[in-house]
């Protein structure tokens, strides 16, 4: 049993899908690891680390890997070097370009998006969203503190009180509340707004207020918000307006699965805000919360400057890496077992719920055309 582990190619991709700890785990299966050399330097991870954790270094190719994970999809020319039935995991964007998707399919690969894993308890471990969304909500308010032009917490000086910032966070899945828990332990009065009720809690469990509109609960059964009713937005639209002129930053992470990321800060609202406030659009890889944000760009609108770094979770992979590892790890071994033999239960839940290609075909339920 041989599993590798390539160097990601997209650019900005600084992450790795293995970690040394990861790697002896899989060791101390008998499984052979075999890694890209350089594949961890963008997370501080040298070949040596690897190297001593158990992994073999390689050059060029893997050999016949019976395993590949990755963090996102994997260069052509590494598809093509796969045999059929070879097992791929990893963020493999299973709401992106079909043209990839297909090609994942007819090289006869067996593939799961981590992405797509069920939102059950045991499938927790394995959940890559949270673990690099918990860091990505982390680092929009670092970002927020950054391109701020004033401070977070309020000082009193003998020259003056330096006011505490206002943050809005809008939308409050795992990044939006690791933002706020963030955005206030740097001082700021925190405010924050979802469309799934349950946040209500929570969010005031962390000490912010919840802004919430008098709209029905957008929750579903498998954890995520549904888009809302035509009513409801602009009911929730009216209620922000209102909030949003008096936030120095708003943090926007709002995503729906498989749609287009909802369009929360519209222009008018951005040219309400003060000179020098801060919108950080987490959603910008899906078409942004704000329709003036731009994919990795800074824009500067009337005084406003609107920020949409692609991958946040990235920038930080000395963390975002190992957690990333650990997932791919807890989820392997659903198929690997103690002595590295793989057996593969295609009837379990996270397997079947993350499987998107096997046999040749695009298997998963999400790309059934819906009539
Ligand atoms: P997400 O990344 O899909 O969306 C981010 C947030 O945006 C969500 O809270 C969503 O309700 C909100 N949102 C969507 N449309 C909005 C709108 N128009 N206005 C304001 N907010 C809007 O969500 P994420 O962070 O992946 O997780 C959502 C929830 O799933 C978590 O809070 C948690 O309860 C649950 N979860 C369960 C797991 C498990 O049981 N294995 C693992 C991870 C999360």
């Amino acid at each position: 049993m041989k599993i590798a582990i390539p160097t990601e190619t997209q650019a900005g991709e600084s992450r790795v899908a293995a970690s040394p700890d990861s790697v002896k785990a899989y060791v101390k299966k008998g499984v052979e690891v075999v890694i890209e050399s350089g594949a961890g330097k963008g997370a501080s991870i040298s070949d040596e680390a690897f190297a001593a954790a158990g992994a073999k270094i390689v050059k060029d190719g893997f050999g016949d890997p019976d395993i590949v994970l990755t963090i996102r999809r994997p260069s052509a020319k590494l598809l093509a070097s796969l045999k059929p039935g070879t097992i791929l995991a990893g963020g493999l964007e299973p709401y992106g370009d079909r043209a990839g998707l297909d090609a994942i399919a007819k090289a006869g690969i067996t593939a799961f998006a981590m992405e797509l894993m069920p939102r059950i308890t045991r499938a927790q471990s394995m959940d890559i969203l949270s673990s690099q969304a918990n860091l990505a909500g982390y680092k929009a308010v670092i970002d927020g503190a950054y391109h701020f032009t004033r401070a977070f917490p309020m000082m009193m000086t003998a020259a003056g009180t330096v006011p505490a910032a206002k943050v809005f966070i809008m939308g409050v899945g795992v990044a939006g509340l690791q933002a706020i828990a963030t955005a206030r332990r740097l001082g700021a009065i925190v405010s924050a707004t979802d469309v799934r009720k349950a946040t209500e809690e929570q969010v005031k469990s962390l000490g912010a207020k919840f802004v919430f509109a008098d709209i029905g609960d957008a929750a579903t059964a498998g954890g995520y918000a549904k888009e809302l009713s035509a009513e409801d937005k602009a009911k929730q639209s009216a209620l922000v307006a209102e909030h949003v002129k008096t936030q120095d930053i708003v943090i926007t992470t709002a995503l729906i699965p498989g749609r287009p990321a909802p369009v929360l800060i519209t222009q008018e609202m951005v040219e309400s805000m003060k000179p020098g406030s801060v919108i950080i659009d987490l959603a910008v890889e899906r078409g942004g919360n704000c329709p003036l944000s731009k994919p990795d760009e800074i824009v500067e609108h009337k005084g406003v400057r609107i920020v949409g770094t692609l991958n946040l979770a990235g920038k930080l992979a000395g963390n975002a890496s190992p957690l990333f590892a650990k997932n791919l790890a807890n989820f392997l071994d659903l198929m690997v077992g103690k002595d590295g033999s793989l057996k593969i239960d295609f009837d379990d839940d996270c397997i079947n719920g993350t499987l998107i290609a096997r046999d040749g075909a695009l298997v998963h339920p999400i790309f059934q055309v819906t009539k």
